[in-house]
């Protein structure tokens, strides 16, 4: 197996964590960001204990020059980043009538144009090396749309129009982007929702359950192995069949 290195943005959250973990296991160099020093040192210490060594280092990834400077401090640690996982994700779940401009703003500003700010990062250097894997963390909500999340779907959404266009401007350079669009998954985002919310949720899942964080990690893993070098510009939609659009 080639070892690569990989950073995964929100590496700490439910999802990331299990991304961070299943790529580390496979063998590859895993870098993280983070915000709040004192939640990523504890998380850092968690991942030691199971033997997972991560490169942790600061950054917003709202913030188009803490990210420069964020992959340049990986760069130097674990050497060029060769897949990226852009992961890092919030919520502020509300119905339009009610959204706040903060709230809008603060949803694409972390989910969307994040996505500009670290891959921006790192593109350079995947086409100089003619070669890359990005994958972007979606959602079911930005194929479906959901109540309460305007701000969320769009951003959702918005992710997947950033890959196809990149697939297209990169697969030439040997760089790969896809999409991974993950329904309702065991995470503390979604036991976030209301019990009686989830409850109908999780009625509408016909494979009777919410997913696990590795049964995505799983899928990343699968975009960013050697052998998936001839599928770009796809979107694996993870759900437990809540939804089968295509
Ligand atoms: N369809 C139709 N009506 C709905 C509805 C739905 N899906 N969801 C809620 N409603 C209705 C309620 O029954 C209620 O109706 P009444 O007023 O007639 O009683 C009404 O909407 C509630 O409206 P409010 O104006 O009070 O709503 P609110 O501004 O308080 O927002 C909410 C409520 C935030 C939308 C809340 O229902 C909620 O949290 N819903 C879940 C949203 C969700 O699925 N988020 C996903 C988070 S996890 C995630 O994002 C990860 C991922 O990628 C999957």
């Amino acid at each position: 197996m080639t070892q690569r290195t990989a950073l995964v943005t929100g590496g700490t959250g439910g999802i990331g964590s299990a991304i961070v973990r299943y790529l580390a296991r496979q063998g590859h160099r895993v870098a993280s960001n983070y915000r709040d020093p004192d939640k990523a040192e504890a998380w850092r210490q968690a991942m030691a204990a199971e033997g997972i060594d991560v490169c942790l280092v600061a950054g917003d990834v709202t913030d188009p020059d803490a990210c420069a400077a964020m992959v340049r401090a990986i760069e130097e640690k674990c050497g060029p980043v060769e897949i990226l996982v852009n992961n890092a994700g919030i919520t502020r779940d509300t119905t339009f009538h009610k959204m706040t401009y903060q709230q809008w703003t603060d949803v694409i500003n972390t989910n969307l144009n994040a996505c500009f700010n670290v891959t921006r990062a790192v593109i350079d250097g995947m086409r100089a090396r003619k070669w890359g894997r990005i994958v972007q963390i979606s959602s079911i909500n930005g194929q479906k749309g959901q109540y309460g999340q305007a701000n969320y779907a769009a951003a959702k959404a918005g992710m997947h129009g950033f890959t196809i266009s990149l697939a297209q401007e990169n697969a030439k350079f040997g760089i790969t982007v896809n999409t991974v669009s993950p329904g309702y998954v065991a995470t503390d985002m979604v036991m976030a929702v209301p019990e009686e919310v989830r409850a109908k949720i999780e009625a509408q899942i016909p494979l009777g359950r919410l997913g696990k964080p590795e049964e995505i990690a799983h899928a990343v893993a699968f975009l960013t192995g050697e052998e998936t070098c001839w599928m770009t510009g796809a979107n694996l939609a993870i759900n437990g069949g809540q939804y089968m659009g295509w």
